[in-house]
């Protein structure tokens, strides 16, 4: 299929991969970042992987004038959109910045995207929108019950979209509800590159192994899961990304809005995770166990059954494809 699309957040860590598998599935991709969280040396590694020059505007979603000259330049079929903050605990703090950010943005968005004709958009959202859990895996049906300022904005913007559609069926939409994404590219020439230290489990733990912390702290062993600590459904970035292009297949193909976990149906523990990067990278990673982090959820991994069957998505790359595409991508960062 082809078609041109604009990523919104293209630099980031699910936006890189996703421009890379776009590309190879045969669309023009066209990226907007504001680099707050990326840096401007993705796009040269995007071009070496891509083979092919990739055109990024440096803009804000906030930027309505910027928006329309971008939509002004190039003719798009869709829009994926993932640029917006994404830590949960700074929400907390700072939930004006993150309400402007991620709902002020996605509206200016949508508002751009209405007067240029451009009615296909997919979504970032979170497994997060759903809170604690009712029934586990989450299927999409599963009440939404956002504990955070961020789930909760994910939450307007999906309801957004739905609004947006009842009142003009010209829209299409696909919200993916990701669950926790890890790895890297193969190739090694992108991956997640956090400016700070990192919230996630997974970027945690990759600076354990490269030295650059000291050691991870496991918030809980007494949660009542197999072995005392949190469990997640890990999902592959490279199988994270493949989502996005089937979703973008069904709206251009077939304009057909839908709302879909992107998960693997699995779950494993922050020891499990720790010990498949222990395997990746050939030594063992200090760790402490301390006191559980304000907010967290004991376990919960999602239903992949309506991804499957809508479409057609399937993960294929498993914990250890994750933690040693995780491994080669951050030393070869730290080398470089
Ligand atoms: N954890 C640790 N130590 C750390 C970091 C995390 O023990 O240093 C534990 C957590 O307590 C949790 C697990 O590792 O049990 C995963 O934590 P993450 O912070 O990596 O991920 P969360 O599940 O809290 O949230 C992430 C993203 C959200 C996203 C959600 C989707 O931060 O944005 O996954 O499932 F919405």
């Amino acid at each position: 299929m082809s078609g041109r699309v604009l990523l919104t957040g293209g630099a980031g860590y699910i936006g890189s991969h996703t421009c890379v598998e776009l590309v190879e599935a045969g669309f023009e991709v066209v990226i907007l970042d504001n680099f707050s969280n990326a840096r401007r040396d993705v796009i040269d590694r995007l071009e070496v992987l891509t083979g092919a020059p990739v055109i990024c505007h440096e803009a804000d979603v906030l930027d309505r004038d910027a928006l329309d000259r971008v939509f002004a330049a190039h003719d798009f079929d869709a829009v994926v959109h993932f640029a917006g903050k994404k830590a949960v605990g700074e929400s907390v703090a700072q939930p004006l910045d993150y309400f402007h950010t991620n709902c002020t943005g996605f509206s200016n968005l949508l508002q751009a995207m209405d007067r240029a004709g451009v009615r296909r958009v997919v979504f970032s959202s979170t497994a997060t929108v759903y809170g604690k859990p009712e029934v586990l895996p989450y299927p999409e049906d599963h009440p939404l019950r956002p504990e955070s300022p961020y789930a909760a904005n994910k939450l307007v913007c999906e309801n957004l979209l739905r609004q947006v559609k009842a009142a003009d069926d010209r829209w299409s939409y696909g919200i993916l509800r990701y669950f926790n994404p890890a790895g890297a590219h193969p190739s090694a020439l992108i991956g997640e590159d956090p400016n700070d230290i990192p919230n996630n489990l997974m970027p945690y733990i990759a600076k354990v192994a490269t030295g650059e912390l000291p050691c991870l702290r496991v918030f809980g062993d007494d949660y009542d899961t197999p072995d005392g600590t949190g469990v997640r459904d890990y999902i592959h970035v490279v199988d994270l990304a493949r989502g996005h292009v089937q979703s973008l297949k069904l709206l251009i193909g077939q304009d057909q809005s839908h709302i879909v976990n992107l998960s693997t149906g699995q779950g494993f523990s922050v020891l499990d995770m720790l010990r498949a990067y222990e395997r990746a990278c050939g030594k063992e990673l200090p760790y402490e166990v301390v006191g559980r982090r304000a907010g967290d959820l004991a376990a919960f991994w999602g239903d992949p059954s309506r991804a499957r069957d809508l479409l057609g998505f399937e993960t294929t790359r498993d914990l250890d494809d994750m933690c040693a595409t995780s491994w080669a991508w951050v030393s070869r960062r730290k080398n470089s």
